[in-house]
C-alpha cells in the first residue's frame, strides 16, 4: 500500500557532524590531555543516521531538519545527497549554528558531548502536511534534543495516522535524565517503538524491564526493545520474541548501532515483512553496522548487509 507516495519514509530530527576520537589512552579528565590514535569527522545524529541507511538498503527517504548556513551544514548536506537522502524538506536558518558531538572511545566505552545547536529549533508545525502526504512512513528519533519537536510529538503522530502514515519513533537518551514524554498520549498513534533497554525502563518511570514491559504492553504499539550486545526483544500485543545478538568478530565501534537495527526493520516492515523477519533484519543491519567507524559506513546496500550477516553466521558455527 501507498508505493504511489513520493517517498517511502519521511525521517524527521537530528543532524549534526560527529567528531570521533577513537583508541584514546584514557578517558578525558579535567586538567590533563589524553592522545587518541585515531580521528574521524562524520556524519551524525541519531535521525540522520537512519535516514542514510534506510535509503541504502533501498527505501525512497526524505529527510527534514534544520541546520546553520554554515560550513558543518553543507557538509552535511553533501554527506546527505551522497547517501541518496532526499534533503528539500531541510531547512537553513543563518541565524543558527549547525550541532556537533565530540566523542571519545576506550574500547567498548565512550563518552560524548553534543551541541545541539540547530537542530533544538525544528517545530511541529514546521512539518506541512504536503511534506507529511508524501511518504507512507514517519520516523524521528533523539526527541531530547529536539525540545520543539518533542512536544508536539503526539499531534504529530496523530496527523501522520490520520493521512495514513505508519509510524515509528526512538528517543535516545534524555541528557538531562528527566525523561519527560508524554508516553501517554504519545503511543495512541505510534506504530513502532524502538528504545534501548536502559532509555525504555526509564521512559516507563520503573525499576526494570519487567515493570517497564507490564505497565505499557496494553497500548497496540509494537515495542522493540534493543539491548546491545544481549540483543533485542520485541513485545506486541503482549507476545514476547527475542532475538540474540550477531556474532561480531571485529567490532570497530556501536556507533549508530541502534540507528541501523531500526533502518533494518522499518525497511523490512515497508517492504511487507513479518515483525519476527524484521527483527531479524534490524538485528542483523545493526551487526554490520559496528565492522565500520561511525554510523553509516559499514551499511552498503540490502544485499550487502544480508551477505554480510550471512558470513558473520558460518563464521560461528
Ligand atoms: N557488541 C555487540 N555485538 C553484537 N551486536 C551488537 C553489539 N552491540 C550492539 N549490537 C546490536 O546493535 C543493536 C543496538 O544496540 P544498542 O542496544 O546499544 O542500541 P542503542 O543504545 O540504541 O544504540 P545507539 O548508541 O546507536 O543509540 C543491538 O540490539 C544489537 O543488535
Ligand atoms: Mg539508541
Amino acid at each position: 500500500m501507498g508505493k504511489d507516495k513520493t517517498f517511502d519514509v519521511l525521517v524527521v530530527g537530528d543532524l549534526n557532524v560527529d567528531l570521533i576520537m577513537n583508541k584514546i589512552n584514557k578517558m578525558p579528565q579535567i586538567g590533563e590531555e589524553q592522545r587518541a590514535d585515531e580521528m574521524d569527522l562524520v556524519m551524525g545524529g541519531s535521525t540522520a543516521i537512519f535516514a542514510c541507511n534506510i535509503a541504502k538498503l533501498g527505501s525512497r527517504t526524505e529527510f527534514m531538519s534544520k541546520l546553520g548556513d554554515d560550513s558543518f551544514g553543507k557538509f552535511l548536506l553533501k554527506e546527505m545527497e551522497s547517501h541518496n537522502v532526499g534533503i528539500k524538506s531541510i531547512i537553513t536558518d543563518p541565524s543558527l549554528r549547525t550541532g556537533a558531538t565530540i566523542i571519545f572511545i576506550l574500547n567498548n566505552d565512550r563518552m560524548m558531548v553534543t551541541y545541539p545547536g540547530s537542530m533544538e529549533h525544528l517545530a511541529m508545525n514546521e512539518i506541512s502536511d504536503d511534506i507529511l502526504g508524501s511518504a507512507r512512513h514517519i520516523h524521528t528519533s533523539a526527541i531530547f534534543f529536539q525540545p520543539l519537536l518533542k512536544d508536539g510529538l503526539a499531534e504529530l503522530f496523530k496527523r501522520a495516522k490520520k493521512m495514513g502514515l505508519t509510524t515509528s519513533m526512538d528517543t535516545q537518551w534524555d541528557p538531562e535524565e528527566v525523561w519527560d514524554l508524554d508516553l501517554k498520549n504519545v503511543l495512541p498513534n505510534l506504530d513502532f517503538f524502538l528504545p534501548n533497554e536502559d532509555e525504555f525502563i526509564r521512559l516507563a518511570g520503573q525499576p526494570d524491564l519487567e515493570s517497564a514491559l507490564k505497565s505499557l504492553e496494553h497500548h497496540n504499539t509494537c515495542f522493540v526493545i534493543k539491548r546491545g550486545a544481549k540483543g533485542a526483544l520485541m513485545v506486541h500485543h503482549k507476545k514476547r520474541t527475542e532475538i540474540t545478538a550477531a556474532p561480531i568478530t571485529k567490532i570497530v565501534d556501536t556507533i549508530g548501532a541502534g540507528d541501523s537495527f531500526n533502518a533494518g526493520f522499518i525497511h523490512a516492515y515497508l517492504n511487507g515483512k513479518e515483525l519476527e523477519t524484521c527483527l531479524e533484519e534490524g538485528n542483523r543491519t545493526a551487526a554490520v553496522s559496528t565492522t565500520a567507524a561511525g554510523g553509516v559506513d559499514g551499511i552498503i546496500s540490502y544485499e550487502q548487509v544480508a551477505e554480510k550477516a550471512a558470513e558473520m553466521r558460518r563464521l560461528r558455527n
